[in-house]
C-alpha cells in the first residue's frame, strides 16, 4: 500500500526496545529530547534490511561497491544540486567520530577552537574532552526574529588565533538554515585567518517549507580547500541506530591525513545495514522524505499556534531546519533546576544550559513524533508553565 502522510500519525510503543530516547527515562511519560524520530523508517529500507538478514551471512561489506558512493553522489546532486566526486568522500561510522578525529589530527592541546553558541552539546563535549581552548562566539538573539551570526565578535577572535572553527548548518538547536551570504562570511573569516573550517551538515535534509538549504560544498571553490563537511543519512531516514555517515573533503592533503586516521581507528568500516539502508534511502525514498518534511512542518505549525494561544509566556525561535524546536522560558524567571525538576515527571526535553552560553532559560524539544504525542506533550507543558507562574 502506498505510504500516506497520515501514516506518520501512528503511535508506536518504543519502551523496552533498547531505545536511548525512551528507555533512559522509564519514569517520565514522554521523552522528547535526543534527535531521533518516533516514526518508522521507509518501508523500502525495512525490506532491504530484511534481505540482508535473509541472506544470512553478515561478513565485511565491500564499500568500494560503486552503489554506495553513487547513491551518495546522486542524492547530493539531485536533491542539493551539488557535485561531489567519489574522491571527495570518506565514509565514517558517525559524525561525532569524524569530529573527534579531526580535533585530534588538526589541533593540539590548548589550541583554540571556536564555536557559535548555543550549539549542539556533542560538539562542546568533544572539544572539552580533548582539552582544547574552547572559545565561544555567541549568536545574536532577537525574540521575534531568532538568531544571526555576530561577525564583529567573530572578527575580534582573530587575536586568539583559532586553529579550527566548527559550524553547525542547519543549526542545532536554534533551527537556522544559514544563507549563502552568511556561509561566505564565515568562509572569508576562515580564509583570512588560516582557520580550518568543519561544517556539521547532519541535518541538511530536514528543511522546512519556504527555506532552502545551501550546502557549504556549493560555495565557490576558494572556500573549499580548508573545509571538512560532515553529513549522514541517519537523521534523514531515522536510521541513527545503524551508525554511519560521510565526510566531504576537497584538499588532497587533508583527505589523505583523515583517511589514514579513520583507517587507523577503523572508522571507515561501515556496517552492512547502514550501507544497505543508505543506498535504498538515497535512491528511492524521496517521496517518503517529502511527506516527512510536510508532517514536521505541520507539527511545527501546531507548536507555534499552541504556544501563541495557550502559553504565550514562552517564545518559540523560528524553525527553518531540523525537527528540534528551541523555546525561551526566560519570562517565567525561574532557575533551570526548578523548571526541569517538575517538567521531567511528564516530558523530557533538552536543557538549554547544555548547549553552552546563550542557552540558559531555553529548552529544546524534539517534534518528530505523531501529532497525538505532540499534543499530549504540550498539554503537560501548559500545566507546568501555569503552575510555575504562581511560584
Ligand atoms: C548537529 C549534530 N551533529 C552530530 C550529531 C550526532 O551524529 P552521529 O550520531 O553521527 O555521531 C547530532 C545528533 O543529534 C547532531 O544534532
Amino acid at each position: 500500500m502506498k505510504f500516506n502522510i497520515r501514516d506518520f500519525d501512528k503511535v508506536y510503543n518504543r519502551r523496552d526496545t533498547n531505545s536511548l530516547k525512551w528507555d533512559s527515562y522509564p519514569k517520565s511519560d514522554l521523552p522528547m529530547w535526543v534527535a531521533d524520530m518516533d516514526f518508522k523508517c521507509p518501508e523500502d529500507i525495512l525490506k532491504e534490511l530484511e534481505l540482508v538478514v535473509k541472506q544470512g551471512i553478515l561478513g565485511y561489506p565491500l564499500l568500494e561497491d560503486a552503489r554506495y558512493f553513487r547513491s551518495v553522489i546522486n542524492w547530493f546532486n539531485n536533491y542539493h544540486n551539488i557535485n561531489i566526486d567519489r574522491e571527495n568522500i570518506i565514509p565514517v561510522i558517525g559524525v561525532m567520530s569524524a569530529l573527534n578525529s579531526i580535533i585530534e589530527e588538526f589541533t593540539n592541546e590548548n589550541d583554540t577552537i571556536v564555536i557559535q553558541s548555543p550549539v549542539y552539546f556533542g560538539i562542546i563535549n568533544e572539544i572539552n574532552f580533548y582539552k582544547r581552548n574552547l572559545v565561544y562566539s555567541l549568536l545574536n538573539y532577537n525574540e521575534d526574529e531568532g538568531y544571526t551570526m555576530d561577525y564583529s565578535h567573530l572578527n575580534e577572535l582573530k587575536k586568539v588565533k583559532p586553529k579550527l572553527l566548527i559550524l553547525c548548518s542547519p543549526h542545532n538547536p536554534v533551527g537556522r538554515v544559514w544563507s549563502k551570504r552568511e556561509l561566505e562570511k564565515i568562509g572569508d573569516f576562515c580564509l583570512e585567518n588560516n582557520v580550518l573550517l568543519v561544517v556539521d551538515e547532519i541535518h541538511c535534509d530536514l528543511i522546512l517549507e519556504k527555506f532552502n538549504f545551501t550546502s557549504y560544498a556549493s560555495l565557490d571553490q576558494k572556500y573549499l580547500k580548508n573545509t571538512i563537511i560532515m553529513n549522514s543519512s541517519t537523521k534523514t531516514f531515522n536510521i541513527a541506530g545503524l551508525r554511519g555517515g560521510n565526510v566531504f573533503v576537497f584538499d588532497k592533503k587533508i583527505k589523505d591525513t583523515l583517511t589514514m586516521r579513520f583507517n587507523h581507528y577503523g572508522l571507515s568500516k561501515l556496517n552492512s545495514f547502514f550501507v544497505a539502508a543508505t543506498i535504498v534511502g538515497y535512491s528511492s525514498c524521496r517521496s517518503w522524505h517529502e511527506l516527512l518534511l510536510k508532517y514536521i512542518n505541520q507539527n511545527y505549525q501546531f507548536v507555534r499556534n499552541f504556544i501563541k494561544n495557550e502559553i504565550p509566556t514562552l517564545k518559540v525561535s523560528p524553525l527553518e531546519g531540523t525537527y528540534l524546536v528551541w523555546i525561551n522560558y526566560q519570562q517565567l524567571n525561574i532557575p533551570e533546576s526548578i523548571f526541569f525538576k517538575e517538567l521531567e515527571k511528564n516530558i523530557i526535553v533538552a536543557k538549554g544550559s547544555e548547549f553552552g552560553p546563550g542557552g540558559e532559560g531555553f529548552f529544546r524539544i524534539n517534534i518528530a513524533c505523531p501529532l497525538d504525542t505532540l499534543k499530549e506533550a504540550f498539554h503537560f507543558l501548559k500545566i507546568h508553565i501555569n503552575s510555575f507562574k504562581f511560584l
